[in-house]
């Protein structure tokens, strides 16, 4: 029963990514694990005769490329394939921090031409950060004209496909040969329920199945289907493809479609207020449900000098940053870039709506107001200081 809810869960995934019945997939315990399952049948499929055919320590070195906003975990998975972090290829993003085609071409032939051996390319589909989306339909070109596998970590955003004000913006998605995503983000499912989904789910098999005496099965005669210990690095599995199938069926399709866009649609909201703020900047314009932002009062206090009023508002934040964390009632995170330190919301909670960040910013403000105030009303050389050296 469980094997079969978890195939039809998959399939189900499978055909909302525009992929056929040879594609399936399984629940992992985390992105960062479905990341280096999907990069473990990457390496096995591509890079296959060149670690077969020689010990590790002679083979010619296997390049994976992502871009300069990925996931940590994938450099992790790196490491724990034994390719090392430094055959990762961080390639530059752009202005709006989606990966450089060029850059990407060019890192390919720069590898190459000096005798490595490039296998995998990985697209984020919603960086953690900012919620880009990488370029993925050229992307899955390249890799097509160099015989690449093509990763998307849609951990955090692609289950915004879902909604129909972001589904064109995953557009090459399909092109993938695997993708990775985690219901426990965007489909509001309790910790822990990710997942990783391959186009061909024999190129899975191909590289985790193991025949050993004590599971001696007869597939034919005994009329056995999946084993979906066959396909992962877990043996003994949970049963998270449970909750996210009950979910589905609880909800519907649409349900989550009209949630997601709302979420997308508050965060676009939220950029507005902070804009209409005198002591708000937008830093980015929002992507997905993703917005960044920070608290940069019209009136700082006389000691700073224009050169400090950088290095002051970093500080100012990351202070509102932990006191807001502490009021207890919302939960920003941070973002930073060129080192402008920022904040930073993530809606994926399908009860938040409007009025809440109405509160939200109503309370940043008046924390921030109160930090800023007592640092102009209690100025010294010393206090000032202090606080140029917070964090
Ligand atoms: C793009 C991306 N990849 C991977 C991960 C890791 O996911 P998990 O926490 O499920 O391991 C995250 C987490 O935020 C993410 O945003």
């Amino acid at each position: 029963m469980a094997v079969e809810i978890e195939t039809k869960l998959f399939q189900w995934f499978a055909q909302l990514f525009g992929w056929t019945e040879s594609a399936l997939g399984l629940t992992m315990a985390g992105d960062a694990l479905a990341n280096f399952t999907a990069l473990k049948v990457a390496r096995h499929h591509i890079g296959e005769m060149h670690l077969s055919q020689k010990s590790l320590g002679n083979a010619v070195p296997l390049i994976l490329y992502c871009s300069d906003r990925s996931h940590v975990t994938i450099e992790r998975a790196a490491n724990m394939l034994g390719l090392g972090i430094n055959t990762v290829r961080k390639i530059e993003t752009d202005e709006n921090f989606k990966m450089k085609m060029d850059k990407l071409v060019e890192a390919i032939e720069r590898d190459k031409n000096a005798g490595n051996q490039p296998f995998a390319v990985v697209g984020t589909a919603g960086t953690t950060s900012f919620g880009s989306i990488d370029p993925l339909f050229e992307m899955a070109n390249i890799c097509k004209k160099y015989h690449l596998w093509f990763h998307v970590d849609g951990a955090y955003g692609s289950m915004a496909i879902l909604s129909k004000l972001a589904k064109d913006l995953f557009k090459g998605i399909e092109l993938a040969d695997s993708i990775t995503f985690d219901p426990h983000k965007w489909l509001y499912i309790s910790q822990s329920a990710s997942c990783v989904l391959f186009r061909n789910i024999s190129q899975a098999e191909a590289s985790f199945v193991i025949d050993d005496d004590y599971v001696y099965k007869d597939k034919e005669e005994t009329k056995t289907g999946i084993d979906f210990s066959d396909y992962g690095p877990q043996w003994s599995r949970g049963f998270s493809a449970l909750k996210i199938w009950f979910s589905l069926i609880a909800h519907g399709k649409e349900a989550y479609s009209e949630r997601i866009s709302q979420d997308i649609l508050l965060a676009r909201y939220f950029a507005e207020i902070v804009q209409a703020h005198p002591d708000f900047e937008l830093t980015i314009a929002p992507n997905l449900s993703i917005c960044c932002f920070r608290y940069k009062p019209q009136k700082m206090s006389d000691f700073i000098s224009e050169d400090e009023s950088e290095l002051y508002l970093n500080q100012l934040n990351k202070k509102l940053l932990t006191a807001t964390q502490f009021n207890g009632r919302f939960f920003p995170s941070s973002a930073n870039l060129n080192g402008k330190f920022m904040l930073r919301i993530c809606i994926v909670n399908f009860s938040t709506e409007a009025s809440h960040l109405l509160d939200f910013l109503h309370l940043l403000s008046t924390i921030g107001h109160e930090l800023n105030q007592s640092h102009i009303e209690n100025q010294s050389e010393e206090q000032h200081k202090n606080i140029l050296s917070y964090g």
